[in-house]
């Protein structure tokens, strides 16, 4: 179909459709389609499997049932901000829409929503009238946070730390999107602060810091442990083009560039996974060197049995989003998760 329909339209039609399309499968669902079991215990949580949706799936906690339905062993819900914002909207026919396209011959995609949110307060009440009706205690809920994109400074920090201070308790853990691929993991750029600053009224709702890269793994690991957090997320989506764009199928080359030219945006899925499963890696053995008690949470290009059985080589918890999404619309629904896969 991409090679049929022009990149413009290709774009459009999944733009316009991304999350009418997992709404609509969640109406259809009324009881869980499958009873996949892998338990593991981490930072004191059961997690009835050991693969959950990535943020961004569910941005406001409308699709946990979606989640809990089909499988998914956790569900993480946002990145939420503290106040509604729209994200990037683009024009697209008579409407706006937040971009994304798959790169279906890479197994991968490209987004460039732009933190859409209704909100930490409608989230953390759509996770509430969801815990009312499946109050089980092994499909732990995440909620991601981040600073609001139009806010800087100490208003920026404020709003961070209001919706930790909302969602302790609320939520199983919380992940700390620090995913921007231009911040310097570092102790000057802020983030040390930051994350003390959220450890001080994080109360026992362990916290994760998600980031986009690694940077030097030593360094990474210190900064995270002295800030008293509690894991490390890898990796968010990626953007440096000129490494990724050789290594897509050149079927998806048209929309690709035409999608970067028009909304920039991260690539997620298969083209990143070397990335992905390197940076985990790095991660894993720095944490045995240091002695550090920090958790790893894998994401980033995984999709098949095989790499979650590598990925369990290196982390006790994964994510995926745009392998499921694909497996999604490929095979039987029932199938996503048993065995795990
Ligand atoms: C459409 C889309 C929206 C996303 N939104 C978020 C988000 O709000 N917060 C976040 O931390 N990551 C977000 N991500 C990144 C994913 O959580 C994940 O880190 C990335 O897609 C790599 O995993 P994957 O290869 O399994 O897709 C988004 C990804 C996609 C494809």
């Amino acid at each position: 179909m991409a090679r049929a329909l022009s990149p413009k339209f290709f774009t459009k039609l999944y733009s316009t459709n991304r999350k009418g399309f997992l709404e609509k499968i969640q109406t259809l669902l009324d009881s869980p389609v499958s009873n996949a079991k892998h338990e593991v215990n981490v930072c004191g949580i059961t997690f009835r499997n050991d693969l959950g949706n990535a943020a961004g799936l569910d941005k406001d906690g409308s699709l946990l049932k979606f989640n809990y339905f089909l499988g998914s062993g956790f569900a993480v819900v946002g990145t939420v901000l503290n106040e509604p914002h729209t994200g990037k909207l683009f024009p697209m026919g008579k409407k706006q829409h937040n971009p994304w396209t798959p790169l279906p011959n890479s197994h991968s995609a490209l987004n460039s929503l732009g933190l859409p949110s209704l909100g930490v307060d409608k989230a953390l009440e759509n996770i509430a009238k969801f815990r009312t009706e499946f109050p089980d205690k092994d499909f732990p809920v995440g909620l991601s946070i981040m600073g609001h994109p139009l806010q800087e400074g100490q208003q920026k920090l404020d709003g961070i730390l209001e919706c930790v201070e909302k969602s302790v308790g609320k939520v199983e853990f919380i992940e700390i999107n620090e995913s921007c691929p231009n911040v310097a993991h570092q102790t000057d750029d802020g983030l040390g602060d930051r994350l003390k600053a959220i450890s001080q009224i994080k109360k026992a709702t362990p916290i994760f810091v998600k980031l986009g890269s690694l940077g030097n793994a030593a360094q990474t690991v210190t900064l995270l442990d002295g800030s008293n957090i509690d894991g490390l997320i890898l990796l968010n989506t990626q953007k440096n083009y000129d490494f990724y764009r050789p290594k897509l199928s050149s079927k998806d080359h048209k929309v690709f560039d035409y999608y970067t030219q028009q909304y920039q945006g991260g690539l997620s899925g298969e083209i990143i996974k070397e990335t992905s499963f390197d940076a985990v890696k790095r991660a894993s053995e720095e944490i045995t060197k240091q002695n550090s008690k920090l958790q790893l949470i894998h994401v980033g290009g995984i999709s098949t049995k095989q790499d979650v059985k590598q990925s369990r080589q290196l982390a006790p918890l994964r994510e995926w989003y745009t392998g499921m999404m694909e497996r999604l619309c490929s095979g039987p629904i029932d199938q996503l998760y048993p065995g795990v896969l």
